[in-house]
């Protein structure tokens, strides 16, 4: 019989099981890696989509008032003009004058180097959104930039939506997709990388009712997470104190998550006021005011943001399944996933290969595979 062991998880445990058993792999690996961008293998390929489907169903299929969008990765430079990332999506960035690290400066404990003490420079503003060119010209003019949230598609297909789905306030716009930053302090393995993967919501509601919609979604997030079976225990709200609220930001919670390095964001709810919308028909020059056909009032929506990492989601749910336990005098390692994440369902073990139990076998696998992820495995 296996008894128990006290699971004790550590981010190289987690690291090491997801090499080894195919989650996740370092990107280009045999070229030495890439900082910060991993690869997710034929596992962890299955668990993120699990992630990404469980969030779809729960905010999009079971509800009617929220929407699906999948808007495109590159999008017009005005659009980082007007939402404050091309002035304000900054990191304060020291350099150590001799080994010639850079840090971010609230990563800091003292003035020194973290890594050999040495002497910093002054702290000089770094803009984290990826730049490329588009057309074969490479100038100012045909600069462009990966999105470094998804939510700004969302704010510019606000008017889209509204007349193509003749959705009325409150509603909202999913989405799930890539977004790329170039994080100066990356590192935990997927917790912070510089290529992740976003699973957002912009709620649009009527200004006056913004706070209770805020605590709707913090409540109705935090739950989402305890029932896909991360424990109660591990998760935390948080709430932003002013100096730390982005500049679109009129309130914020994070969802935490206890990490093996400590309490961090696992998702963040902002209420973001009308700045997006506004800052779009100010910078467009078309208006987005909403026709209210009940009041017959005009007015510009409030949004309320709920916005997750697929990643760190990722991050949690295995940390969270993480045991440990003896088995014949050797430790195994065992993930309790919930079913719904579980990247395999079902497993087909005949335990002989031969005769019509493989043919009865080979069936049973066949028509599971239709609904499921099936293993089949005559091996063992
Ligand atoms: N639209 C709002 C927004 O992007 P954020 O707090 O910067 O807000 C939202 O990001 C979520 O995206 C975070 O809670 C986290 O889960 C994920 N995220 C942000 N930066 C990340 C990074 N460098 N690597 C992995 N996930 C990241």
């Amino acid at each position: 019989m296996s008894k128990q062991l006290p699971a004790k998880v550590d981010m190289e445990k987690i690291v090491s099981l997801c090499r080894r058993r195919g989650f996740i792999f370092p990107s280009s690996e045999i070229y030495g890696g890439l900082s910060s961008c991993w690869d997710y293998g034929p596992l962890g390929v299955e668990l993120k989509r699990n992630i990404k489907q469980a969030w779809w169903q729960a905010v999009v299929h079971e509800r009617d008032d929220v929407v699906g969008l999948d808007a495109s990765i590159l999008m017009h430079p005005q659009v980082w003009v007007a939402s404050g990332h091309l002035e304000g999506f900054t990191d304060p960035l020291v350099e150590c004058k001799s080994c010639h690290l850079r840090w971010r400066v609230d990563d800091l404990k003292d003035n020194k180097c973290p890594s050999c003490g040495g002497e910093l420079t002054e702290p000089r503003l770094f803009n984290l959104m990826f730049k490329t060119f588009m057309g074969p010209i490479e100038d100012s003019a045909s600069v462009v930039y990966l999105r470094p949230e998804t939510a700004q598609g969302m704010f510019v297909n606000f008017e889209n939506v509204v007349n193509t789905t003749r959705k009325r306030l409150p509603f909202g716009i999913a989405q799930i997709g890539k977004a790329f930053r170039n994080e100066i302090t990356t590192g935990n393995f997927i917790f912070r990388s510089r290529e992740f993967e976003q699973m957002e919501i912009e709620f649009f509601v009527k200004s006056g009712t913004d706070k209770e919609w805020f605590d709707y979604w913090v409540k109705e997030r935090l739950n989402w997470y305890i029932n896909l079976g991360i424990k109660k225990d591990n998760l935390r709200l948080r709430q932003h104190m002013k100096k730390e609220l982005a500049h679109y930001a009129l309130d914020c919670y994070d969802i935490e998550y206890l990490f093996p390095m400590g309490w961090a964001e696992l998702e963040g709810i902002a209420n973001r006021g009308d700045f997006d919308l506004v800052q779009h028909a100010k910078y467009s020059g078309k208006s987005l005011e909403y026709f209210d056909d009940e009041t017959k009032e005009h007015y510009v929506p409030y949004v309320i943001e709920p916005s997750a990492g697929v990643d760190r989601s990722a991050l949690a749910v295995l940390c969270d399944a993480y045991d440990e336990e003896l088995d014949n005098g050797e430790i195994r390692v065992l993930l309790h996933l919930h079913p719904t994440l579980a990247p395999i369902k079902v497993a087909v073990l005949p335990l002989s290969r031969r005769g019509p139990l493989v043919q009865v076998a080979k069936q049973i696998y066949a028509d599971l595979r239709q609904c499921w992820i099936v293993q089949y495995d005559d091996a063992q």
